[in-house]
């Protein structure tokens, strides 16, 4: 199987790219901080503390996620709803940082992920996919851009999504997400060793795909 590992910040534009290049190339594209809101979500819902660790993890047992694809859109399922756009509020995306610390958290999601890999040719989009999930991934790219940057992009999509926020409370609220994802004991969000440094800063989106295609295929062929 095909596995490609996007790792790197939030909001550096992982899923856009991802998205595309998973169309172009026939790949699944799996969104694995969905899983993690997904958690969050749960937890939030029943009105538990994001740092009362012992209730997070209490909660594992009463939850069962699913991905599945609609028209080649991933859609995450939580004990059986659909809780695709649910997950995507800032609220949410601070619990998901927050649960994403916990290492049972972590080892619960880890199976779901590595099978999807097993199965598929997949893009897979994260922060530790390079490192933990698949490291034997065909290949690893870690993607950055500038935090301004992904601020705007952040906050564009939120409006888009009639998500009323400005973009100071973004780019404060992607700051502190960042340092939490860096700076965990567990899995931090850092590149692999033989991770591809992307910087997506600059270039259009057209670009970054095709160039990533060019990557990916020049590695395939290298292995062949
Ligand atoms: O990619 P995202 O913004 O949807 O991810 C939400 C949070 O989940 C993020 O702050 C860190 C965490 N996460 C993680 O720890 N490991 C992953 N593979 C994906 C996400």
């Amino acid at each position: 199987m095909i596995n490609i590992a996007i790792d790197g910040p939030s909001g550096a534009g992982k899923s856009t790219i991802a998205k595309a290049v998973a169309k172009k190339k026939g790949y699944i594209y799996v969104d694995t901080g969905a899983l993690y809101r997904s958690i969050g979500l749960w937890v939030a819902r029943k009105g538990i503390a994001k740092d009362d660790k012992g209730s997070v993890i209490a909660e594992l047992g009463n939850i069962t996620l699913e991905l599945k694809y609609v028209e080649g859109t991933q859609r995450v399922y939580l004990n059986g709803e659909d809780v695709s756009d649910d997950i995507r509020t800032p609220e949410i995306s601070m619990y998901a940082s927050a649960v994403s610390a916990i290492p049972e958290v972590r080892a619960f999601l880890l199976d779901l992920q590595r099978d999807m890999a097993k199965k598929h040719n997949v893009i897979m989009d994260g922060r530790d996919i390079g490192t933990v999930i698949l490291p034997d991934a065909t290949v690893k790219f870690f993607m950055t851009a500038s935090p301004e940057g992904r601020a705007r992009r952040r906050h564009k999509e939120l409006l888009e999504k009639g998500i009323d926020t400005s973009y100071e409370d973004v780019l404060a609220d992607m700051i502190e997400r960042d340092k939490n994802d860096s700076t965990r004991d567990i899995a931090p969000a850092i590149a692999a060793e033989d991770a591809i440094h992307f910087d997506n800063s600059a270039e259009g989106i057209e670009q970054s795909v095709s160039e990533m295609i060019e990557i990916i295929d020049k590695v395939i062929e290298a292995k062949k």
